[in-house]
């Protein structure tokens, strides 16, 4: 993710109000000051999940808090339930990069991408949640989207490939109690309010509650 974007997001939502990151910031041990600039010039506190894009040290996964990675930017661990003012959300990380073949090779891609058994065990065991955010959509919002299959065919996968990852997340949020589900890694804006499940999409914010005038034909228009 371009730092410019979290920026540009802060300077259009009122102070304060807390940023929970759905993942692939692009954190790497080579672009962390990057990081830690950005997030003191904001204004609120901005909490990570990690994505596929991501390579937070397993130390900080295996926390049962969030870590401070700097002043106003917290990684936080899979499993953990964070509280804003009130609301239970229940945050889980992860997912497997469908290019990995092309990240490998340049040292992009971390090999701890997906969710270990501790973390879906931690998961499993937040108990009921308000409000669910992942990394990983459920594999039953996945299949609803449809995804276009030239996606696959171009990183040499078959087109019944199925991202392990969106099954455990549609586990852990039966185990959670099925919340509503806010999730990242699709880079297009999708809102399905009567599944309760929401993407982000590329660089963008989702308010949360959702305001009722999602568009129903899938994509909604926030900022
Ligand atoms: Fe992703």
């Amino acid at each position: 993710m371009d730092p410019t974007a979290i920026v540009a997001a802060d300077r259009a939502t009122p102070p304060g109000v807390p940023f929970l990151h759905v993942g692939d910031l692009d954190y790497h041990p080579d672009s962390a000051a990057i990081w830690a600039r950005m997030a003191a010039s904001l204004q609120r506190e901005v909490f990570a999940l990690h994505g596929n894009h991501d390579r937070f040290e397993l130390a900080w996964r295996d926390a049962t808090e969030p870590v401070r990675l700097a002043p106003q930017l917290s990684f936080v661990p899979d499993g953990t339930v964070l509280t804003f003012g009130g609301l239970r959300v229940g945050c889980v990380g992860g997912a497997t990069s469908i290019d990995r073949r092309d990240r490998e090779p340049i040292g992009r891609w971390d090999p701890h991408e997906a969710l270990r058994p501790s973390e879906v065990a931690r998961a499993m065991a937040m108990g009921p949640v308000d409000l669910l955010v992942t990394h990983c959509p459920p594999q039953d919002v996945i299949e609803r989207l449809l995804l276009p299959k030239d996606l696959l065919r171009h990183y040499g996968l078959p087109l019944s490939w199925r991202d392990p990852v969106a099954a455990q997340i549609q586990a852990i949020r039966a185990a959670v109690g099925q919340p509503p589900v806010v999730s990242g890694h699709i880079h297009v804006p999708f809102a399905a309010p009567e599944l309760g499940a929401y993407i982000v999409g590329m660089d963008r914010v989702l308010p949360w509650p959702v305001p009722d005038d999602a568009d129903p034909e899938g994509r909604h228009r926030f900022p």
